[in-house]
């Protein structure tokens, strides 16, 4: 298996609740403990003020507290990449980029543009009516979140699944119009994770005002559990778990053989207000820990500012010398390094090179020769083309740090010094 780039965001413009919680921070916390994985997890901070416009002081609230709910429920810093989108500049700067080579009717087809198209429509109002050029180009931006980090999977919700084909087409567009730089990211949707109803049965979200925050403290989360919406239905007469949101709410933090006695006390005819305090002490249970550490968090942004800092400088460490490839390969490139056709040869010449080829086993491999034709870099063998490719454009891409995290699949046979130059070489000059 090669290693897999997991990267996801979420937007900066609300208070965490139960739905974020079981849909995007338990998944993603998860996925981070996975071998063979590296993952990207930030806040979307940028595109909180497409949502929010006009109110500074819940975007600085809502990075706080998402950063500290990520912290809180488990999420590693030293063992993925944690940041803040707004740390990291390259990020608008490619996502101009990108603009540049996305069509505005791709944009015109982004669902929630339309619908807001739609909304005005219906009301007989101009089609783009309180409609921001942010919320048109919110899709671009996505892109660059996932494509700055060539990541080949993006957990999301079923909302997001368009934007991650529209990054698709976008990085397509870019590769075919300037080489191979960008990986086709996929979405991955957790199948089993049912979308959590909120209070009134609908889908938990901010905009029906249904939430149950994930960290309400112990008595607001009873208060909250004992509103949710039930039927008439009295204390002995049996109960349908179809439907009901108290039980979905359970099923998702009950183990299957909590959930069968839930169900068994339904037809037995429990009482709701029996029922709701056993999910608030089953939700209570799991989250009572992690609300320890967050409020914990919480009373300190200092300390998660650092953290997010230190992530922001990881993430650079990726995003400067990409965006440096990717500048030179649209043509914003140094004048004093205008390319000759004699100097460009030459270089090409003198340059160290990567060979790809096929061995008897049927398996994909490459190495890496200096100018002089000296072995420097040997790999094993891929199981194909796609995967030796993407492991040299790691490479050429991130120098270093891309061996590192090749780790076992490609040996150093030359000297180490030679390999650290031949791999600055491909970050100095990109193709
Ligand atoms: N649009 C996503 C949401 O609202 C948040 C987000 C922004 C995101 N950039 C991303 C998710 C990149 C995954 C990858 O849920």
């Amino acid at each position: 298996m090669s290693l897999q780039r997991v990267l996801t965001g979420i937007t900066t413009s609300g208070t965490p609740h139960l739905g974020n919680y079981v849909g995007a921070v338990r998944p993603t916390v998860r996925a981070s403990r996975e071998p063979n994985t590296q993952n990207f997890y930030f806040l979307a901070d940028y595109h909180a003020l497409i949502k929010t416009g006009g109110d500074p002081v819940r975007v600085q609230r809502s990075t706080l507290e998402i950063a500290a709910t990520w912290l809180a429920c488990g999420l590693d810093p030293d063992k993925v990449t944690f940041y803040r989108q707004s740390d990291i500049p390259e990020i608008p700067e490619l996502t101009w980029l990108l603009t540049c080579v996305t069509g505005k009717g791709l944009l015109n087809r982004a669902h929630a543009y339309k619908a807001s198209v739609d909304k005005n429509n219906a009301a007989g109002e101009d089609p783009d009516a309180g409609v921001t050029a942010g919320l048109f180009m919110y899709p671009v931006l996505m892109a660059a979140d996932i494509l700055m980090f060539n990541a080949h999977q993006v957990p999301v919700g079923r909302d997001q699944i368009q934007h991650i084909e529209m990054a698709r087409d976008i990085a397509s567009s870019f590769n075919h119009l300037y080489g191979e730089h960008f990986t086709l990211p996929e979405a991955v949707i957790e199948e089993h994770v049912a979308t959590l109803p909120g209070l009134d049965g609908r889908k938990m979200s901010k905009s029906y005002d249904n939430t149950i925050p994930l960290f309400a403290p112990k008595e607001q989360l009873r208060k909250l559990i004992m509103g949710i919406l039930t039927d008439s239905r009295a204390p002995g007469e049996p109960k349908d778990t179809e439907g009901s949101a108290l039980f979905q709410l359970y099923q998702a933090f009950a183990s299957a053989d909590e959930t069968a006695a839930l169900a068994k006390a339904y037809a037995d005819g429990i009482a709701w207000g029996e029922a709701k305090q056993v999910l608030f002490e089953r939700l209570d249970r799991e989250i009572a820990p992690m609300r320890e550490i967050y409020d914990q968090l919480i009373q300190d942004p200092a300390r998660i500012e650092k953290t997010l800092k230190a992530g922001a400088e990881k993430a650079r460490a990726i995003a400067t010398p990409f965006t440096a490839r990717l500048r030179h390969a649209v043509g914003l490139r140094p004048l004093d390094q205008m390319a000759t056709q004699k100097s460009a040869k030459a270089a090409k010449v003198a340059a160290p090179s990567f060979k790809q080829y096929r061995e008897k086993d049927g398996q994909f491999y490459f190495k890496l020769v200096d100018a002089q034709g000296e072995l420097l870099l040997q790999s094993e063998g891929f199981p194909s083309p796609r995967d030796a490719g993407q492991a040299i454009a790691d490479l050429q891409q991130r120098g270093e740090p891309g061996l590192a995290t090749l780790g076992e699949r490609v040996k150093v046979v030359g000297e180490r010094a030679k390999v650290t130059d031949a791999l600055r070489f491909f970050a100095q000059n990109p193709l």
